[in-house]
């Protein structure tokens, strides 16, 4: 069912370069006791798509870990199938599926006498690739996880951070380029600022490689920001709703998910949906130094009570009250309030928000990458927005990338617009 391992680094890969398997799970259940006794995973089905990454989510307890395990046969259903790409796994050999199914296993499980380097290259070593193979994947890997080899490559688990830990776990689990990966709490065992460092990278990492991903986590603000499908999961092993974030927060499917994933659903919305395509007020503008002609009046017929000072680029210099708006002559910039915080189309509108109350402002504006006015997004329009989903989700990596070049909000705010 899957490629040749055996030959690195373009194994798996289908014509289109992508190295992904998708996952079926069928009416899969699991009782420790008996075949009847009670479940610990409970007719568990859902389809996660090649390259997608599929975040499993609920209380302790409630058979993630179970399920994860499942997959690689690490513990055998007593009911259902789990097929990876088309192919049941209770018909493949065990220790060939587990190499080819990368496995980051909760609490990270390095092996403690065995060098950085060596544990990043276990499932390479044993598929027999070369020294020099392997020596080169190790490299290429530490890299990708931001451990400089040099200096790591060398060292044992006890002399790592937790977080360095956890970043050689998912070197391990990628070294021989599986189609698909299984993680089980990934970034639980350490704080939430080097957690959120982690999260950036791996979303960064899955962005190029696309791998399918199911990654297991108690955290719903973790699941909603890792996942491009969420499985709530619920005690005795239900599966409560499976769907994409967006859908989870905007229509939880029972009590239990509205539960779960908290009284702010509305605001983490916010924070998947960026301005994008939302449609802007188009802004009253007038060119600093240049003739007024007659912006007094269309100023005054626009509903928004500030005119936009612009420069001759078209960008934003600052705010004129209707009122101070003169009637004929030269726009005098020295007379405008300083400008309100600057958005960008990748700006999610959770951060938009948090900007404008910040600013003590009404509207932001939003500006082109050269800084040209597009126009402004008003504090009615993201409410509207907010309960209508706005502007839809990217991929996680590509929302990620955007993100990274964010520029700051630009100039000083002022008690304006
Ligand atoms: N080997 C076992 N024998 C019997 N019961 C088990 C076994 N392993 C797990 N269980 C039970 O199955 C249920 C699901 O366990 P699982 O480890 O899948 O939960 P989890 O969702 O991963 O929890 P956590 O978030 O705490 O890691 C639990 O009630 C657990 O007690
Ligand atoms: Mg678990």
């Amino acid at each position: 069912m899957f490629a040749d391992p055996k030959v690195p680094s373009s194994a798996g890969r289908d014509a289109t370069g992508m190295c992904a398997a998708t996952v079926e799970f069928r009416h899969v259940s699991k009782s420790y006791d008996r075949r009847d006794g009670p479940a610990a995973v409970d007719d568990l089905t859902f389809t996660v798509p090649a390259g997608s990454v599929c975040v499993l989510v609920g209380p302790s307890g409630c058979g993630k870990t179970t399920s994860l395990k499942m997959v690689n046969r690490l513990i055998e259903p007593t009911g259902g199938q789990i097929l990876v790409d088309g192919t049941d796994v209770a018909g493949e050999e065990v220790t060939a599926l587990r190499r080819r199914i990368g496995y980051v296993i909760q609490q990270v499980g390095l092996f403690p006498h065995r060098t950085v380097g060596e544990n990043v290259t276990t499932v390479p070593r044993l598929l027999g690739w070369s020294r020099e193979q392997q020596r080169e994947r190790a490299e290429e890997l530490l890299g990708l996880v931001g451990l400089d080899p040099a200096r790591y490559r060398d060292r044992y688990p006890a002399q790592l951070s937790g977080g360095e830990r956890q970043r050689v776990g998912v070197a391990r689990a990628l070294a021989a380029d599986p189609p698909l990966m299984l993680m089980d709490e990934p970034f639980a065992a350490v704080d939430p600022i080097v957690r959120e460092r982690l999260q950036n990278e791996f979303l960064r990492i899955q962005a190029e490689l696309a791998k399918t991903i199911l990654f297991v986590t108690h955290d719903i603000d973790e699941a909603i920001k890792m996942g491009d499908l969420v499985a709530v999961m619920q005690a005795g092993g239900h599966l409560a709703q499976f769907a994409p974030p967006d859908e989870i927060l905007a229509r939880p499917a029972s009590d239990f998910v509205a539960r779960f994933v908290g009284a702010d659903r509305g605001l983490k919305r916010l924070s998947l949906s960026r301005i994008g395509a939302l449609p802007l007020h188009q802004a009253v503008t007038a060119v600093a130094g240049e003739p007024v002609g007659d912006a007094r009046q269309r100023s005054l017929a626009d509903p928004f009570p500030f005119l936009l000072l612009i420069d001759r680029a078209g960008r934003p210099l600052g705010w004129l009250p209707d009122r101070d708006v003169p009637a004929d002559g030269i726009v005098d910039e020295r007379l405008a309030i300083p400008a309100s915080p600057l958005l960008e189309r990748e700006t999610t509108l959770k951060d938009a928000l948090s900007m404008m109350i910040a600013a003590d402002v009404q509207a932001g504006i939003v500006v082109d990458p050269a800084g040209r006015v597009l126009g402004l997004l008003t504090m009615e329009a993201l409410g509207a927005a907010g309960r209508a989903g706005a502007a839809g989700r990217a991929g996680a990596g590509a929302a990620l990338r955007r993100a990274e070049r964010r520029p700051a909000a630009a100039r000083p705010p002022a008690a304006a617009p």
